[in-house]
């Protein structure tokens, strides 16, 4: 990796790490409370293989809705184009677990990285995989090159016992006809997703794909179409963030996708991924520091898709 680039880096990690980060750390799943909230760690995997990382960059966490870019891949090429049918495109301009707009839009979530989205490319999973749990974790497991990646029980029985408003979300999706399976189900394996662990170093070689017009670069094995890969990254760009998907556009200038759980991963089409962790979240549950180092990267190497 170039000696530029990993200076850049150790001074973002210097300048953002100076200071006391702002923020919390989720609270509404009990589990995630524990966390040491002022962890920070960041890794950028190039397309070549070239890596770099610092701080906690190698320590796992919980990955939370930026799992639900990997269950849309997957449903994306089982499902083709009808997937459409079942979820938009468009951002939602509310937060993640919002009720309003599913009620007037007739049980269609805006877009797959909200969690009703998301829930709602579950239960295609469920219809499409004979054991989906299995299925999925092994699909994650391929694209990052590591059988290390697994849930996290805790996490799910955490979520499981607290999931009043995904709950909420699937129930009015149910009565809409937009959920095919039973709903306890559909849950079980959201809340599978959403406890898959990874560190940042783990979390930006999963994403390469992406970065790769679908290939995993280390075995070259196409896991999707090019245009596929194209439109993941465009819905990264545009939901990605929830109702901060403008200003993390407008400060970062790269498609990405956050968790609850703190963790940030942002993509250079053709040339690497980035991961951040840090657990401390702004008002719309984005990691405070991660978007910061963010906007840094991009700041400071001058360079992003636009
Ligand atoms: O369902 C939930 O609310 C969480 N498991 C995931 C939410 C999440 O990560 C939103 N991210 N910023």
């Amino acid at each position: 990796m170039q000696k530029k680039l990993i200076e850049i880096l150790n001074e973002i990690m210097m300048e953002v790490t100076q200071h006391q980060s702002t923020g919390e750390v989720a609270t509404y799943i009990p589990e995630l409370t524990s966390i040491p909230p002022d962890k920070f760690g960041i890794h950028l995997y190039a397309v070549t293989g070239d890596n770099y990382g610092l701080g906690d960059n190698l320590e796992k966490f919980s990955i939370q809705s930026i799992a639900k870019v990997l269950t849309l891949s997957l449903a994306f090429n089982l499902e083709g184009d009808n997937l459409w049918n079942h979820v938009g495109v468009e951002p939602s301009g509310n937060s993640f677990n919002s009720l309003v707009q599913l009620e007037y839009e007739k049980g269609i979530p805006r877009n797959p990285l909200i969690n009703a989205g998301a829930i709602v490319i579950c239960d295609i999973l469920i219809s499409r995989l004979k054991n989906p749990k299995l299925e999925f974790i092994s699909y994650v497991q391929k694209i990052a090159c590591n059988n290390n990646i697994n849930y996290n029980s805790k996490i799910v029985e955490s979520e499981r016992n607290h999931g009043y408003r995904n709950s909420a979300l699937i129930n009015l999706m149910k009565s809409f006809g937009n959920i095919e399976n039973k709903i306890d189900d559909v849950l079980d394996l959201y809340f599978h997703v959403c406890s898959i662990e990874m560190s940042c170093e783990e979390l930006s070689k999963t994403f390469l794909l992406f970065a790769n017009n679908g290939k995993i670069p280390s075995t070259e094995e196409k896991i999707m179409s090019t245009s596929q890969s194209k439109r993941i990254n465009a819905i990264m760009q545009t939901c990605g963030f929830y109702d901060e998907a403008g200003d993390f556009s407008f400060r970062v200038g790269l498609p990405g996708k956050s968790g609850v759980g703190g963790g940030i991963v942002a993509i250079h089409p053709n040339k690497y991924t980035v991961a951040v962790w840090s657990p401390r979240l702004n008002k719309k549950g984005n990691s405070s520091r991660g978007i910061k180092a963010l906007e840094l990267l991009t700041t400071k190497t001058e360079l992003s898709i636009f």
